[in-house]
């Protein structure tokens, strides 16, 4: 059950994440799938939707139908809550644990969102995962990923609480003790604080994940790695993945097809 407060906190994020092509977590995601993408008459699945800010901006900006599914009560509730208020019809939200109850493969899907959820899965589940979702992609269907790399300034995923950068690097012992001094309750009922979603995370880089990608069939057709650089004017299109360059990478983007 949420509180007033987890209401309020989540309803302020999804919205900022809806209507906000500048939200500090979301921007380049809506940048580079709007230079990939159309979806004008697609069937869209966002995997892991979260608290639906982007489940519904997919349903706004394009005229497709959208099924968002998480894990997490709490975050489907609040994507529920906005939808109604936004009046948005063609997205749906459903509360799924996606791993443990695959999608039936009668419906298929010609594109897959996975923004920032590949990092919260144990590896050996992801496995699985990349397995099953080659029954629901339609024949030319493609994958969309985003997740920030674990060499990533953020990808501790309470850097902005302990205001340290990188602090994943910190000794274990010191890095618990600041979370615990800073922590605080978050939206979902799955990771419902900061030790939590810290622990949640499988430590993704891009030479783990590209093996599992392979073995389970996938290819990868585009790759983008985003760092602070491509903010320079005319090096949107760079991508420095070499020492120390790669520490600066924020996201990982991948869009992957059927090999
Ligand atoms: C960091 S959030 C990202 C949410 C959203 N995609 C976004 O970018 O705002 C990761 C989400 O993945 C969800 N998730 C993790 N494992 C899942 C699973 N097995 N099935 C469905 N959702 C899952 C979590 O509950 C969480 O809402």
């Amino acid at each position: 059950m949420l509180s007033a407060q987890q209401l309020k906190a989540g309803l302020e994020y999804a919205q900022d994440n809806f209507e906000n092509d500048s939200a500090p977590h979301l921007h380049v995601d809506k940048r580079v799938i709007k230079d990939l993408l159309d979806l004008n008459g697609k069937q869209v699945l966002d995997f892991g939707c979260g608290m639906g800010g982007m489940t519904l901006w997919y349903g706004k900006t394009w005229d497709c139908e959208v099924l968002g599914l998480d894990i997490d009560e709490n975050h489907i509730t609040v994507s529920n809550i906005m939808k109604t208020r936004l009046q948005i019809k063609n997205v749906n939200f459903e509360h799924r644990n996606i791993v443990e109850q695959p999608l039936s493969p009668e419906k298929k899907f010609d594109q897959i969102f996975m923004n920032d959820v590949v990092e919260h899965i144990k590896l050996p589940l992801l496995k699985k995962v990349f397995q099953n979702l080659r029954n629901i992609l339609a024949p030319d269907g493609r994958i969309f990923v985003s997740y920030p790399p674990w060499k990533s300034p953020h990808a501790s995923h309470v850097s902005h609480a302990v205001k340290i950068p990188w602090c994943q690097y910190l000794p274990e012992q010191t890095l618990r003790r600041m979370i615990a001094a800073n922590e605080h309750p978050l939206v979902g009922t799955n990771e419902p604080n900061l030790m939590a979603a810290y622990d949640s995370l499988n430590k993704l880089e891009h030479h783990i994940f590209h093996p599992i990608l392979e073995k389970c069939g996938w290819k990868i057709d585009h790759r983008k790695s985003y760092s602070s650089i491509n903010k320079i004017p005319g090096l949107w299109n760079v991508n420095l993945r070499i020492f120390p360059f790669n520490y600066l990478i924020t996201k990982e983007f991948l869009m992957l097809s059927a090999k």
